[in-house]
């Protein structure tokens, strides 16, 4: 049975103003989201590279690069721009009200 099917709340707009980005929590399951100009993105916040914390790292435009080593992925389609056959997970966001939510369950 799933039980936990739907959206969560992980965040508030006003929590991310656009053009940055944070670590949240869902489920043990951290994600870095990204407020890109108003329109929020979710992916998988550890890097492929060597596991840095997406969500600590810097937001330009849809690129968000690793604060540990400086590797991009674009937030939307999850690609890293230099190596579009690297990518992170993304998630599905969407915005209710002043809630900011993605779909669950995750699929990582
Ligand atoms: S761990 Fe992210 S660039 Fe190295």
């Amino acid at each position: 049975m799933d039980s936990y099917a739907g959206y969560v709340t992980v965040a508030q707009v006003e929590d991310v103003p656009p053009g940055t980005c944070r670590t949240v929590e869902v489920d043990g399951i951290f994600l870095a989201l990204c407020n890109v100009d108003g329109t929020f993105r979710a992916v998988d916040n550890t890097c492929p590279h060597a596991g840095g914390p997406l969500g600590e790292g810097c937001l330009e435009g849809e690129l968000i690069e690793c604060p540990w080593h400086g590797w991009r992925f674009n937030v939307r389609t999850g690609e890293r721009p230099e190596n579009p056959e690297i990518r992170v997970p993304c998630v599905e966001v969407r915005v209710e009200g002043t809630n900011v939510q993605v779909k669950v369950p995750l699929t990582l």
